[in-house]
C-alpha cells in the first residue's frame, strides 16, 4: 500500500522542503563542529577526506533518505516497517527507526547544551562584552561560562523549550519563513566574515591549513571523524532527512533538491573554516583547541573590528537561528513516532522527548566543570555523547539505510520512487548506495576498530 500523504502535513512546495532539510543540515555542526574536529584533525587532509565522504556517501545516502520517507509517508520507525512489509522484508528493518530515535535523543542531549552557549554569547554580543579584550580576554570569558554549570543549564533549558514549542505546533508553520531569512543572511555575514578575515587576518596561512593536504596527519581515527562530520552535518543515519521526506509532494525532483542542500551545506562549513582559521593563525592561537575554537576566535575578531558589537549580535542571533532550524529535526522522527503510535497530541510527544533529552543534557553541561575528571577512555561523558553519535550511530544508521535500499528493496520500486529521466544517472546512484557506501563505511569501522 502506498500511502499518498502523510497524516502530519506535508510541505507547502518543494522549495519549502529545501529550505526546511538545509534548515536541519545547516547548523551547529557546520559552524561549531567542522571547524573545531578539523583543527584538531591537522587541517587539509581532514578536509579532503570530509569532502568525499560528502560526495561519495552523504549525497547518495541523503537521496535514499528522502526517497524512502517519502515512500513510507510516517515516522521513520513506521516507514521503514511498512517499506519492509511492502517488499516482504523482515520487520526488523524498523530497527533503523528505533535506531535513529536513540540517537536522536542522544544528540539533542548535547545538541541543546551548545546552543545554549551560543544564546549566551547572544547576551554577551548585545552587551558588548568583547570590545577591546585580547585572545587571553575572550578565552578567560568562555571558561568562565562553561565552567558554571547553573548558567549552562538555564541556557539548555531556555533552548530546549524554543525547540519544544516549535516541534509541538508542526514543523511546517514557521520554519519555511524562518530558514528563508536565516539562509542568506547567514550567507551574508559569512562572507563579511571571510572578507574580514582576509584583511585582518593570516588568511593563506589559514587557507592552506584548510586546503593542503598533509597525509602524515591523517590517522585512521581521523578519517572515521571525517565521516561522522559528514553524517552529522548533513542530519543523515537518524532518519531526521527521512522524516521530513515524509512530507514531501511526489512530484518533486528527490536528487536535484538532494544536491541542494548538500551543496549548501557544504559552502557554509568552508566559508565558516575560512573565516575562523585566518584569525586563528594571526592570533597565535591554537587550531586543535576543541569545542571552544569558535568561541574564542570570532569574539577576538568581533573584538578588534569597527561595528564589531552589531556585527557580533548578527552572527550570534543566526547562529542561534541555524541551531534551532536543525535542533527541531533532530526532535521530529521521536515525536511522529509517539504522535502516530500512541495517539498523543504533538504538543505532549514533544514535551515528553524534550523532557528526557533535557535531562540528559545535564551529563553534558556537567562535563565541562564536575564531571570534567570523570572519563571513559579518556572521553568525558560529553565527549563520549558526541563521538558516539557522529562517528558510530550516524554512520551505522547510513550503512543499513544503504543496505536496506541497495539490496533489500526492488530496483522497480526504488525507480518509481525517484523517477529519475537520466538512466545513467540512476545507475550512478544506485552503485554508490549498493556498493561504495556500505563497504566505505564497514572498512573504515573494521580499520578504526584495528580489525583490518
Ligand atoms: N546537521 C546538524 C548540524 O550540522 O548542526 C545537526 C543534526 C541535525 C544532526 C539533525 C543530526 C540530525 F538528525
Amino acid at each position: 500500500m502506498i500511502i499518498k500523504t502523510s497524516i502530519h502535513g506535508q510541505w507547502s512546495s518543494r522549495v519549502a522542503f529545501i529550505l526546511a532539510a538545509t534548515g536541519s543540515a545547516v547548523g551547529l555542526g557546520n559552524i561549531w563542529r567542522f571547524p573545531y574536529i578539523a583543527g584538531e584533525n591537522g587541517g587539509g587532509a581532514f578536509v579532503l577526506v570530509y569532502l568525499l565522504c560528502i560526495l561519495l556517501l552523504g549525497l547518495p545516502i541523503m537521496i535514499a533518505e528522502i526517497m524512502l520517507g517519502r515512500r513510507g509517508r510516517q515516522s521513520p520507525i513506521n516507514t521503514m516497517l511498512s517499506l519492509a512489509r511492502d517488499e516482504g522484508r523482515s520487520p526488523l528493518w524498523g530497527g533503523i527507526g528505533w535506531l535513529g530515535v536513540v540517537t536522536g535523543f542522544f544528540i539533542l542531549s548535547f545538541y541543546s547544551v551548545i546552543a545554549g552557549w551560543t544564546l549566551a554569547y547572544l547576551f554577551r554580543a548585545g552587551g558588548a562584552s568583547f570590545a577591546g579584550l585580547d585572545a587571553e580576554g575572550v578565552s578567560a570569558l568562555f571558561t568562565a561560562l562553561i565552567s558554571d554549570p547553573e548558567k549552562l543549564l538555564a541556557w539548555h533549558t531556555i533552548f530546549m523549550i524554543m525547540t519544544v514549542m516549535v516541534v509541538a505546533r508542526g514543523v511546517q508553520s514557521g520554519l519555511e519563513k524562518a530558514v528563508k531569512l536565516l539562509m542568506p543572511g547567514l550567507l551574508v555575514v559569512l562572507v563579511l566574515l571571510v572578507g574580514y578575515a582576509a584583511i585582518e587576518g593570516n588568511f593563506w596561512q589559514g587557507f592552506a591549513f584548510m586546503f593542503r593536504p598533509d597525509f602524515a596527519s591523517l590517522t585512521t581515527n581521523s578519517i572515521l571523524l571525517a565521516m561522522g562530520q559528514a553524517f552529522f552535518t548533513l542530519s543523515l543515519g537518524m532518519g531526521a532527512i527521512m522524516a521530513y521526506g515524509s512530507y514531501l509532494s511526489s512530484q518533486a525532483s528527490i536528487v536535484k533538491t538532494a544536491a541542494v542542500v548538500v551543496s549548501a551545506d557544504t559552502l557554509v562549513a568552508l566559508l565558516a573554516g575560512l573565516a575562523i582559521f585566518p584569525i586563528v593563525f594571526a592570533s597565535a592561537l591554537e587550531p586543535a583547541q576543541g569545542p571552544g575554537l569558535i568561541f574564542v576566535t570570532l569574539p577576538l575578531a568581533f573584538a578588534q573590528m569597527p561595528g564589531g558589537t552589531v556585527f557580533a549580535t548578527l552572527f550570534f542571533t543566526l547562529l542561534v537561528l541555524a541551531a534551532w532550524t536543525s535542533a527541531i529535526s533532530i526532535m521530529e522522527p521521536a515525536t511522529a513516532w509517539l504522535a502516530e503510535n500512541h495517539e498523543m497530541d504533538r504538543a505532549k510527544a514533544a514535551s515528553i522527548i524534550g523532557g528526557v533529552a533535557w535531562f540528559l543534557g545535564i551529563g553534558s553541561i556537567l562535563s565541562f566543570s564536575l564531571w570534567a575528571n570523570y572519563t571513559f577512555l579518556g572521553m568525558t561523558f560529553f565527549d563520549t555523547l558526541d563521538y558516539l553519535t557522529s562517528n558510530i550511530l550516524l554512520p551505522l544508521g547510513g550503512f543499513l539505510i544503504a543496505l536496506f535500499v541497495g539490496f533489500k528493496m526492488k530496483i522497480s520500486s526504488v525507480q518509481e520512487e525517484l523517477a529519475m529521466r537520466q538512466r545513467w544517472l540512476f545507475y550512478v546512484w544506485y552503485y554508490l548506495v549498493r556498493f561504495v557506501a556500505p563497504i566505505a563505511i564497514a572498512l573504515i569501522f573494521l580499520r578504526a576498530v584495528g580489525l583490518i
